[in-house]
């Protein structure tokens, strides 16, 4: 049995057996605009999770490996459609890993061939496999200057990594010293600021009057820092941006809930077996995809605003990124959801990994009505 046929039976059991509430919501299926699948195993894995629930994902590219090519990005989205489940109606879209010397031509051919959707901007070793992204941001001026005129999108991970700047000040410092002048350079082009965790970037966002887009993840609407420090280092909850302090978390709340256009869902699902999570140099990255829409939903709930979950989860990105929105249709229902404590990667060799869902062995308010 593979980890998705696992993982799916534990879920339609706990469907099954705690199917007894009235609550219900109905909304038009959402698009994941921010997730990593990985690639062999863990791809396998994981992907059920998300094509399960969400049509459309846009798939960072910071493999080991990373897609900087256009046959790299037509391969891997090959890979993906290959393991996607029958009766899931999936479409990945696929993302350019920007470096130093990238050449403006893989942008162009990439978008007008219909193979590259968007290109991701990471600051080098700002995060997982980012040691071959951006050393100089401005120096890639004519790779967004081709962004711009074909009108294809640039996401960002907005932290600096001057060693001289405090990981939890590396977002707000971005913003001020990158994201702004970047901006200014280039004023038609459509920039996501990716997994927002302050009140700064909520605050930026919603005062920028141009083409500038925020997603914002379930964990950190979820947690605060003490979720990873206090009590014991906890790993499950190291995901970069970092968690920031309760005040970010609130402002978060606030602005997934408040349908602003601007912000919309984008998972940041990353998904680390449990001995990269525990080794002496922890990988960050929070694995939510079998989670993500239920603990939106719970958010939602608790901030009286479940008539906004589907603005945020399921029209905004589509406005955004001028996409027509999904024909179909899901549920939640208000019923108790006990979630799995992990999920069985099983490798080529036939040993079998662990991955730790974001509220693993928690219990949720709402659960998928699938
Ligand atoms: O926590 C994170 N994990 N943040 C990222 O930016 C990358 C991601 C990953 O790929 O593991
Ligand atoms: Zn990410």
């Amino acid at each position: 049995m593979n980890g998705f046929r696992s993982w799916d039976l534990i879920l339609s059991t706990a469907e099954i057996i705690l199917n007894h509430s009235t609550d219900r919501i109905t909304i038009r299926q959402p698009d994941d605009w921010h997730v990593h699948l990985r690639d062999g195993a863990i791809l396998e894995a994981v992907l059920p999770s998300t094509s399960r629930v969400f049509h459309r994902a846009v798939v960072m590219p910071n493999l080991n490996s990373p897609i900087t090519s256009l046959d790299k990005a037509v391969a891997y989205r090959k890979q993906i459609e290959n393991l996607i489940p029958k009766g899931h109606d999936f479409k990945p879209l696929m993302t350019l890993y920007l470096t130093d010397d990238i050449s403006p031509d893989i942008i162009n051919d990439g978008f007008n061939q219909g193979e590259i959707f968007a290109a991701k901007l990471y600051p080098a070793n700002s995060t997982t496999n980012s040691s071959s992204g951006v050393t100089d941001i401005k120096a890639i001026d004519p790779l967004f200057a081709m962004m711009e005129s074909i009108g294809m999108p640039l996401l960002i991970h907005g932290e600096v990594t001057d060693p001289d700047v405090d990981i939890f000040d590396r977002e707000a410092i971005f913003i001020e010293r990158e994201l702004i002048p970047l901006l200014s350079r280039h004023q038609g082009l459509r920039v996501v600021l990716e997994h927002i965790t302050t009140k700064d970037a909520v605050q930026f966002v919603e005062d920028f009057s141009g083409n500038l887009a925020a997603t914002i993840t379930p964990h950190h609407l979820h947690i605060n820092r003490n979720a990873m420090l206090a009590n014991g280092f906890r790993s499950d909850f190291y995901c970069l941006p970092v968690a920031k302090r309760e005040l970010h978390r609130l402002a978060l709340r606030r602005a997934a809930t408040s349908g602003k256009e601007c912000f919309f869902l984008g998972t940041d699902s990353a998904p680390h077996v449990r001995g990269a999570k525990e080794s002496a140099c922890g990988c960050a990255g929070i694995f939510n995809a079998p989670v993500a829409l239920q603990s939106y939903a719970e958010v939602f709930d608790e901030e009286d605003a479940l008539d906004r979950l589907e603005g945020f989860t399921s029209l905004f990105g589509p406005k955004f990124y001028r996409l027509p929105i999904n024909k179909n249709f899901i549920s939640l229902v208000k019923q108790t959801y006990i979630v799995p404590e992990s999920l069985d990667v099983i490798n080529h060799d036939n040993s079998i990994e662990r991955i730790v869902p974001f509220h693993a062995s928690k219990k949720l308010k709402w659960t998928l009505s699938v």
